[in-house]
């Protein structure tokens, strides 16, 4: 990607994203050379699509710490470079965002820890997005805001630009009530979220969460999924986040794709069953309780290795946090456990992969797969395993999916499991490994439907007709 010098940099973008990341990484090689690189994580996936065919302007963090790369343009969206000092990436990105709020948020599937310093910085850093947002956005703009690193900016961007419709998307899970009032800034989060006209969530619960909290913590008169506040009506609302179902169905079933899965089969040396996950290294996704549920079947002798292998794909993420660092470690002796006990030479069990790969060779891989393990322990949406169902046009496939995440209110007819219930996932994998053709093209045909009646178009349109309706 080359970028070139943006003309924009003037208060004249109609529509502004602002969002922790920009779409693309700088990223700095060995040698000292700079590249771009995309972002990791669902947002940009879900964004990048929506801002490309609209123009506009993109607020974010360049992925690196120091100073901020000039604006630039990129087919054709203007990006705002935000810079974050070493500091800065430390106590608001690496602290506050990823090791207090996105536990928190989560569930506490790890404990979350609180430090008044990452708070004041993420405090800072929210103002400094907020300031960029108000510099670039058009008099009477649409800015939309998103998730939970920046929870602060749609009140900070209302006090300076009051002229401004502004919206919020929150891409994790909101937590009830008893858990989100263990945060000390608790008060502070509600109302810089409450400077924005509508808050969308990925679930009807997760905004009904919301508004608990405006009534029951700020005492705010509330009426469904409005609250009144400073004389203003917010709107706490659903927004189901989706991929571009049909871009994807495409990718997956070119003639060069298909050929790579077929590739990707001969490679692994022609299994009869191929198991697959994909996903950011986190903790929250479940990859440590796949591995077990993988390793207990073999020792079951329910499958054998190398009929049946499991390919696993974890994008290295938030390396330096502490909780990452751990899990990392956990899967990584797994992985060697399991290959060491049920390997063979040229015969792995387990095909683990620390990397980031290309999106023709992701779609490659999900044509490959007979079986598609999603399993968070809670995640907001879960785009991977909706990009698995459009991947799938020739029908095949089978998707175990996890109760807990976004996407299971949705795809109905994956295999759905508890991820707690270690018994319960290797019954559901067993069944997915074991499912009549013909059935199997009747769940995936299902959720082929609901991906494709509810794709990204539909989520943004939706998202934005809502917020235009507040202006
Ligand atoms: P999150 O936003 O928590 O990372 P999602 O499943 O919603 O989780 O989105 C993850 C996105 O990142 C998907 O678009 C997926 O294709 C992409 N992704 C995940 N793992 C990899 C990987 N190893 N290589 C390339 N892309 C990946
Ligand atoms: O919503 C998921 C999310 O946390 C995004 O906010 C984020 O951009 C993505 O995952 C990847 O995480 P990170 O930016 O910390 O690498």
């Amino acid at each position: 990607m080359t970028p070139t010098t943006s003309g924009r940099e003037r208060a004249d973008s109609p529509v502004v994203v602002v969002a922790n990341r920009l779409p693309v990484d700088q990223v700095t090689d060995p040698d000292g050379t700079t590249q771009w690189q995309r972002s990791p994580g669902g947002l940009v996936t879900a964004l990048e699509p929506f801002v490309a065919g609209r123009g506009g302007a993109w607020v974010g963090w360049a992925g690196s710490a120091g100073a901020a790369p000039e604006p630039f343009e990129s087919g054709g969206v203007s990006l705002v470079p935000v810079a974050l000092s070493e500091e800065e990436v430390d106590r608001y990105y690496e602290g506050m965002s990823n090791a207090s709020l996105w536990p928190l948020y989560h569930d506490v599937v790890e404990k979350p820890e609180y430090h008044r310093t990452w708070w004041d910085t993420y405090v800072q850093v929210n103002r400094r997005f907020a300031d960029r947002a108000a510099e670039v956005a058009a008099e009477g703009a649409i800015v939309w805001v998103h998730d939970y690193q920046l929870q602060l900016v749609p009140a900070l961007l209302r006090q300076h630009r009051p002229d401004l419709t502004i919206g919020f998307f929150l891409h994790i899970p909101f937590p009830p009530f008893e858990l989100f009032t263990q945060l000390p800034w608790r008060s502070a989060i509600v109302e810089g979220l409450l400077g924005a006209d509508l808050v969308g969530f990925q679930r009807p619960t997760a905004a009904a969460n919301f508004v608990q909290l405006a009534r029951r913590l700020h005492d705010l008169p509330t009426r469904g999924s409005t609250i009144e506040y400073e004389g203003r009506t917010v709107t706490a609302r659903a927004f189901p986040i989706s991929i571009d179902a049909q871009a994807f169905d495409e990718l997956a079933g070119s003639p060069e794709v298909v050929k790579r899965a077929e590739e990707i089969r001969a490679e692994l040396g022609n299994p009869d069953k191929i198991v697959l996950g994909v996903d950011r290294l986190d903790y929250t996704k479940g990859i440590n309780l796949r591995l077990q549920v993988f390793e207990e079947l073999l020792q079951d002798g329910a499958i054998e290795a190398p009929q049946t292998v499991l390919v696993q794909v974890a994008t290295p993420s938030r390396e330096r946090v502490e909780h990452y660092v751990h899990m990392r470690e956990t899967i990584e002796q797994q992985v060697g456990h399991i290959n060491g006990v049920f390997g063979s030479i040229g015969g792995p069990a387990v095909h683990y992969f620390n990397q980031s790969v290309p999106r023709e060779q992701l779609a490659a891989l999900y044509r490959a797969a007979d079986v598609m393990l999603v399993t968070p322990y809670r995640d907001g949406m879960n785009l991977v395993a909706k990009e698995y169902v459009a991947a799938r046009g020739d029908l095949g496939g089978a998707l175990v999916l996890s109760e807990f995440a976004g996407a299971a209110a949705e795809l109905r007819q994956a295999f759905l499991v508890n991820p707690h219930d270690i018994t319960g996932v290797k019954t559901q994998l067993l069944r997915a490994l074991r499912i009549e053709p013909a059935e199997g093209a009747k769940r995936i045909r299902a959720m082929r439907r609901q991906v494709f009646r509810n794709d990204l178009e539909h989520w943004a349109t939706s998202f934005f007709d809502a917020l235009r309706a507040q202006a």
